[in-house]
């Protein structure tokens, strides 16, 4: 039998001199598209082509060409920034995008709405703040998530530190970004050899979140490769390493699914590049580069068996692998002001649904503008697509929510914590592959639920609330109390019974629910988790009851 035939990006990223391929020549030869080539390898440096989907059927019974535009997104580790960074991107918004900043849910920036002659321009302006886009999309690791508490203890600045050393650590050596975008001269002496990655670099996108129990709200298990830091007092003790998650999947293919990472291994704290190296080694050796719809690490772990994935992996490893200990995964709530410890405070802003923008009276764009130039916090972008303004003097405290108050921002005290948790991922217009709206629609979603919980006395109860355009997850909708994940273009599939702590997936209810009907479906459910909940979760509470008996609420809701 010949060998499976390898995917074409595989081949595209072989032929592709460091990711170089045609880009240079594209992005300077005009017109406002690039090839499906270039396409391809444009995703490595940061950027999706894409273009405005409200427009496109219209334009085309015109005869007139869509509307090409860019989305590009900024790599920062643990989602932390200085004012100046932010005021920075505060300016591109503005300069090269669509006057919005959308804080994503792992933690980076992404603008949309870029024009092909100002996505090499926009690029070198983030640089100059001294961040980058590379490796923010494309088969790399990508954008490293981290522990966004701003408790300034020895605790979290370690995990801060450990994971802007492996976002360096992790970085291709390949020098085409730089070439391709900053226009720096080829230098035959530099060593671009990949040694980690290999000159295919991965079979897939590749995520790594660290954190410790007490902080999951980066949902560490949703990553290929998860860490999880466990200290006594301040002194670091080690890693538990879990693998294999990953949350992407196709309606109507049984063989996708979502995944949790599984815990394999406790390493000590000098081993941590050792036993990363080795996940990264194994999925580049193991993982399926004829299918990319089956390319991610965790099919390598459900496919071999775990067994297998600890024996190959202590071989990477150069050593047999530790048992981890057991996992007591806690959310901590960040919004409203906290004390940080060094007697500063921080400010946890909701952002709904990421969308940093001016609207109407809402004018959270222009807030955050004049706090940065005037009390220059520092800004961590959290997981919930939030900002955690911090470094603040107390003395500061009442002027900072004056500017907020003055621009009609809601504070995290006037909205319930579903809103405060709730997570919608872009869709429509910009995302090329959703099937329905998610973001646009984040604000009825939202407020249709409260009112629910309100009429059932639970409006005080934190549940994770997630909305998505397609199945892709990228609001990590299977990890979730909730996940509302587009179908077809007006309905969407309906998810319950993950937890709020991430531990567990959550399972589809209901297969296809007409928009309409999305709100109305929670009334019995709710009702029942009122009556019947033993002081548990919405997520737990579904989880105990089972599909089987939700289905029942629903029917005799309806009878
Ligand atoms: C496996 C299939 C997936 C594909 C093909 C995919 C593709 C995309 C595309 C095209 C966008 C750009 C949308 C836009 O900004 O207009 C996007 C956004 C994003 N995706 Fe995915 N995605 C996948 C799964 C995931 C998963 C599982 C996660 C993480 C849990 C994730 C995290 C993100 C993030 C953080 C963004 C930025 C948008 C935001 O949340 O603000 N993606 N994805
Ligand atoms: S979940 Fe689907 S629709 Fe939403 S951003 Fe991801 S790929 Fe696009």
């Amino acid at each position: 039998m010949s060998a499976p035939k390898l995917s074409a990006v595989e081949g595209l990223k072989a032929a592709s001199h460091g990711l170089r391929g045609t880009l240079a020549e594209e992005l300077a030869a005009g017109g406002i598209q690039v090839s499906e080539d270039a396409y391809q390898l444009l995703k490595f440096h940061g950027s999706y082509e894409q273009f405005d989907r409200d427009t496109a059927t219209d334009r085309k019974q015109h005869g007139l060409e869509k509307e090409y535009q860019f989305m590009l997104r900024v790599r920062m580790p643990g989602g932390r920034l200085t004012a100046a960074q932010y005021l920075a991107l505060d300016a591109l918004a503005d300069d090269r995008a669509n006057r919005t900043i959308r804080i994503t849910t792992r933690q980076g920036i992404q603008f949309h709405g870029i024009l092909k002659g100002d996505l090499k321009p926009a690029i070198a302006d983030i640089n100059r703040t001294l961040l980058t886009t590379m490796s923010a999309c494309g088969d790399v690791v990508r954008n490293i998530m981290c522990s966004p508490t701003p408790t300034r203890d020895a605790r979290h600045a370690r995990l801060w530190e450990d994971a802007q050393a492996l976002s360096e650590h992790l970085k291709p050596k390949s020098r085409a970004y730089y070439e391709i975008f900053l226009d720096e001269p080829p230098n035959p002496a530099a060593d671009e050899e990949e040694t980690l990655y290999g000159p295919t670099y991965l079979p897939r996108k590749f995520k790594i979140g660290i954190t410790h129990e007490a902080d999951n709200t980066i949902d560490v298990l949703t990553n290929d490769l998860g860490i999880i830091a466990k200290f006594e007092g301040d002194t670091l003790l080690g890693y538990t390493i879990a693998v294999g998650g990953g949350l992407g999947m196709t309606h109507n293919n049984a063989r996708t699914y979502p995944r949790l990472a599984t815990p394999v291994a406790f390493v000590d704290p000098g081993e941590l590049f050792g036993i990363v190296d080795a996940v990264i080694a194994l999925q580049r050796d193991h993982g399926d580069r004829t299918n990319r719809r089956r390319a991610r690490l965790k099919y390598v772990v459900d496919d071999q068996g775990l067994p297998w994935i600890r024996d190959t992996l202590a071989t990477y490893f150069g050593k047999p692998l530790t048992e981890p200990p057991p996992l007591k995964l806690q959310v901590p709530d960040l919004l409203g002001w906290h004390e940080q410890g060094d007697g500063l405070l921080w400010l946890g802003v909701p952002v709904a649904a990421g969308r940093i923008r001016d609207e109407g009276d809402m004018r959270l764009r222009s807030a955050l503008r004049i706090i940065a130039r005037r009390f220059t916090p520092g800004l961590t972008l959290t997981p919930q697509q939030d900002v955690l303004l911090t470094d603040i003097a107390p003395a500061d405290r009442a002027a900072v929510e004056a500017v907020l108050r003055d621009h009609g921002v809601t504070l995290a005290g006037a909205i319930s914590p579903m809103a405060q948790y709730a997570l919608s991922c872009p869709a429509l217009p910009t995302c090329g592959l959703a099937l329905t709206e998610a973001e646009r629609m984040h604000p009825e979603i939202v407020g249709g639920l409260d009112a629910l919980l309100a009429r059932h006395g639970l409006a005080d109860r934190r549940l994770s609330v997630r909305i998505t355009g397609c199945p892709n997850g990228c609001a990590r909708t299977y990890a979730g109390d909730i996940g509302i994940v587009g179908r077809m273009p007006g309905f969407y599939a309906v998810f319950v019974g993950g937890d709020f702590e991430g531990t567990r997936l959550n399972f589809k209810l209901l297969e296809k629910v007409a928009h309409a009907d999305v709100i109305r479906l929670f009334d019995p459910l709710f009702a029942a988790w009122a009556a019947q909940g033993q002081g548990e979760g919405f997520g737990d509470f579904c989880h105990r009851l089972g599909r089987d008996r939700l289905l029942g609420l629903q029917a005799a809701e309806a009878a």
